[in-house]
């Protein structure tokens, strides 16, 4: 299978949904659990087996978030850890924690994204959804929906959460795709603000100290005013960790939720007969959003880290290996789904894993279906017709990915 090894590295596979189907499929039939070496990364075990993922994930003390949560190579983590004073990582947010500290951190936003809590938020969230399909529609008949709609929506969301002011918009926007998409040769084209991904992370952490410094003297009603108050074991949280929550924040809700919703599009323009059943029965919404996330699993890897020598899968995993657990493979494994490969918006049983599983699992995930529910009700009842204009193309990226470029033709109604 050495093929496939320099292809899960490559970012070029993930900008290539016929690739990385392929690769995977190839991996669960013939080496659901594969050891991938290569001279620039640290050796790994590639995990792409829903079971298998869900049998990692439930085992928190078994298998860690730190020190590896992503894939990096060698020279990036060496950069990593000049750059922190020996830690791999930049940031220290829930992520890159594990016990005790990772429930200490959750704790204090877990209710505030709830269901019950998130839904005062519903018509807030709606009147920004109509604001977006306004924009659409000045468009004219044509845009690129990838990149001129769907990434303003959540950005905006994210932005109410947080408490940042709208004037910051743009800030937000590209600081976000910075972080996300570096690997992306568009975006390193487009890098005009900052020249790493480390300068990017200070350019955030100006931003965000100084609007906690705001909020401990005007409070309000947001995560802003909540980190700007959180203690942890009775003590103002330090300030490392309040800039890695905002960032963790900002960053995990706005690209997955953006590509969530392009590669959503691109689905139900591929098959009009889901959408024809969309418009003609609303109540399949919630149901077509989780099969939306599926379909895409936007986010293409978490890692963990082995602390004792574990049987999986008749593979012997040593203490201090790491595990890249490919939710994009478990979303289309044949065992774990009926018809992994085709789009239903009435897909029953939708157990998909989009969102991970376990105690990391996603804390934003009731924000984000609520979030894509509103805006394709919005955007069904304004839009009459809508068709590919172009060719789709994808993030080339290791991480999160999705849609960069989805031209489409549009009438609204
Ligand atoms: C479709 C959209 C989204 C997808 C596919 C997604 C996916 C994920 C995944 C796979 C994880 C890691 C789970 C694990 O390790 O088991 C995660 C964690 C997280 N997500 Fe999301 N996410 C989405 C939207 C959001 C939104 C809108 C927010 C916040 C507004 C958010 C906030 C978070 C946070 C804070 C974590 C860390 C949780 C922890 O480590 O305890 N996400 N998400």
């Amino acid at each position: 299978m050495t093929a496939s090894v320099d292809a899960i590295l490559s970012p070029d596979t993930y900008a290539d949904p016929d690739a990385m189907d392929a690769l995977f499929t190839r991996l669960r039939r013939d080496d659901p659990v594969h050891r991938v070496e290569h001279p620039e990364y640290r050796p790994f075990w590639a995990i792409t087996k829903f079971a298998d993922i869900q049998e990692v994930e439930r085992q928190p003390e078994a298998f860690l978030n730190a020190p590896r949560t992503f894939l990096r190579t060698l020279a990036y983590e060496e950069r990593a850890r000049a750059a922190t004073g020996g830690n791999p990582a930049l940031l220290r947010s829930l992520v890159f924690m594990d016990a005790p500290d990772h429930a200490k951190y959750r704790k204090l936003t877990q209710a505030w994204f709830m269901p019950g809590r998130i839904r005062v938020l519903e018509e807030e969230l709606r009147t920004l959804a109509k604001e977006v399909i306004d924009e659409m529609a000045a468009r004219g008949g044509t845009c690129d929906f990838a990149a001129d709609v769907a990434p303003y929506y959540p950005v905006r969301v994210i932005m109410r959460l947080l408490g940042v002011p709208r004037s910051d918009e743009p800030l937000i926007l590209q600081l976000t795709q910075e972080i996300f998409g570096s690997d992306d040769p568009d975006v390193q084209a487009a890098r005009t603000m900052t020249a790493s991904l480390a300068d990017t992370v200070k350019v955030f952490a100006d931003y965000f100290r100084d609007l906690t410094a705001d909020r401990r003297r005007h409070p309000a009603d947001d995560l802003a005013t909540l980190f700007a108050q959180a203690e942890i074991d009775g003590r103002p949280m330090a300030d490392h960790e309040s800039v890695s929550y905002y960032i963790l924040v900002a960053t995990a809700g706005h690209d997955t939720t953006s590509s969530s919703i392009a590669g959503g599009l691109l689905a139900l323009i591929k098959h009009p007969g889901e959408l024809q059943r969309l418009r003609a029965d609303a109540s399949l919404w919630p149901g077509a959003v989780d099969e939306m996330v599926r379909w895409v699993s936007p986010v293409r890897h978490f890692f963990r880290t082995a602390t004792k020598d574990y049987d999986l899968r008749g593979k012997r995993i040593a203490a201090g290996d790491s595990l890249m657990l490919c939710y994009p493979s478990a979303n289309r494994d044949e065992e774990a789904f009926e018809d992994p490969f085709a789009f239903r918006v009435d897909r029953p049983a939708n157990r998909h894993i989009a969102f991970g599983y376990g105690p990391h699992l996603c804390l934003g995930m009731h924000m984000a279906r609520m979030e894509m529910r509103i805006f394709y009700e919005e955007l069904l009842r304004r839009i009459a017709d809508v068709e590919l204009a172009g060719d789709p193309a994808w993030l080339a990226s290791t991480n999160v990915g999705g849609l960069k470029r989805l031209p489409i033709r549009f009438t609204m109604a």
